[in-house]
């Protein structure tokens, strides 16, 4: 691998800035952060401001508090999260320069992130780079694909996501087959699950249930959505646990349709240990979630994904994943799936997200590009990661 960046030598501090803001980057980057050491230096947008979906996240993944939180973002609409948040990280990268930045995923401030640190030539790392649903009315694509056109290494975790970074024309030398973190995220809280009573969820049907959680705009903006999603999940004929996100908390008041949740065990967003406690104890998952897709190919689990699209076609090519779309039966897929997952078990189908080394080989990849940052000389083949997964 060789990589040429930006980035003016004179000007690296030594610290690598890792920009998250919501609650699957700080799961998925919790393992670079630990990699990374006193080198970390972590920055939260805000943008996930409540504790349930930030704080207690730090505190279970054992990461010391951000280094930094930015105000006037959480809450506002996308356009003024990713002003501010730009405007903002500006500042803070001249106050205190970064050699490297670490972004990962699709959300806001992952676009934020990667454009304040081109604009001051800071050199920016993608992780989880490469995602293609197609669907530009989902924010997250045109997230992905502002930061696609930004970052200078782009840590792709399978080759299908490779392979669509080389489509659109990024060289092959800045593309590395790294893996998903969330494999060694996931089995870190299936440990955790496993060994910390705190982790168990009372509530729990003693019968077989689905659990379920839902967020996307595409299913919460409208109240024909949301009522088809929450009609279809009171209708696969379990019971279903439903970790409650906050958008989709607003959306059920806004939209009148609070009797729907009446019978479905609703629960506060739970923290990572309890969602795989939960996950690994249910018989089907039910989301839109994008980070649930690949952990249910580590957990085994069967997931109807309700979306128009998915960015993660290998869950459901390796047979872990149903798509449902608009106009099909939620309750029906459930049920398909539900009865497919019977005779054909999932327990031997291997996870196409990498073997738990994704956190390691990308914290590598940051800190060659560091010493390359110091030193102004490309990065050579070798002193990353290995450029396959
Ligand atoms: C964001 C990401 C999405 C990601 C999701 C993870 C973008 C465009 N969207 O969506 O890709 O899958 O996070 O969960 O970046 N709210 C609270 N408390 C919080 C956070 C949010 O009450 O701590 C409520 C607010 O009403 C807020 C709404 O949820 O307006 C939406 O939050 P926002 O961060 O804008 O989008 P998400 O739907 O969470
Ligand atoms: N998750 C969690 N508690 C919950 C719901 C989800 O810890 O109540 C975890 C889940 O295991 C996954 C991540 O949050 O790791 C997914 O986040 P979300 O669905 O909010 O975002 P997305 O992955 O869709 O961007």
């Amino acid at each position: 691998m060789t990589i040429t960046t930006q980035a003016r030598p004179s000007e690296a501090t030594g610290s690598i800035a890792v920009v998250l803001g919501t609650r699957p980057e700080i799961i998925k980057l919790a393992g670079v952060i630990q990699e990374l050491g006193p080198r970390a230096r972590v920055i939260h947008t805000g943008q996930h401001y409540d504790d349930s979906m930030s704080g207690q996240f730090f505190r279970q993944l054992g990461l010391a508090a951000p280094h930094c939180v930015l105000t006037g973002i959480g809450g506002f609409d996308r356009g003024s999260q990713i002003a501010t948040a730009i405007a903002a990280l500006t500042e803070e990268f001249q106050r205190s320069r970064p050699s490297v930045v670490i972004v990962q995923g699709d959300t806001n401030a992952v676009s934020a992130g990667a454009q304040a640190a081109n604009y001051l030539g800071i050199p920016v790392v993608h992780v989880e780079a490469g995602l293609r649903s197609g669907d530009r009315a989902m924010p997250e694509e045109l997230n992905r694909l502002v930061v696609g056109a930004l970052a200078d290494v782009h840590c792709a975790p399978t080759n299908t996501s490779r392979d669509n970074l080389l489509r659109e024309g990024v060289s092959p030398e800045r593309v590395i087959v790294t893996g998903n973190t969330v494999v060694e995220a996931t089995l870190a809280s299936i440990e955790a699950a496993r060994t910390d009573p705190a982790a168990a969820i009372e509530d729990v049907p003693d019968q077989p249930f689905v659990l379920a959680t839902i967020h996307r705009p595409e299913n919460t903006d409208s109240e024909p959505a949301l009522r088809r999603v929450l009609e279809g999940l009171s209708s696969i004929g379990l019971p279903v646990v439903l970790p409650l996100h906050p958008r989709t908390a607003a959306a059920v008041d806004r939209h009148g349709l609070g009797a729907l949740l009446d019978g479905l065990v609703v629960l506060p967003p739970v923290g990572h240990a309890s969602f795989i406690w939960l996950a690994t104890r249910a018989a089907l998952v039910v989301a839109d979630s994008g980070g649930v897709q690949e952990e249910c190919t580590v957990l085994k689990r069967p997931l109807v994904v309700v979306r128009r699209s998915t960015e993660r076609p290998e869950a459901v090519d390796a047979g872990f994943a149903r798509l449902v779309r608009p106009a099909d039966d939620l309750a029906a897929a459930a049920r398909g799936l539900l009865e497919d997952t019977r005779r054909h078990p999932l327990a031997e189908v291997p996870s196409p997200y990498g073997d738990g080394t994704a956190s390691r080989r990308i914290a590598e990849v940051a800190l060659a590009l560091m010493r390359q940052t110091a030193t102004n000389r490309p990065i050579r083949q070798g002193e990353g990661a290995e450029s396959s997964a």
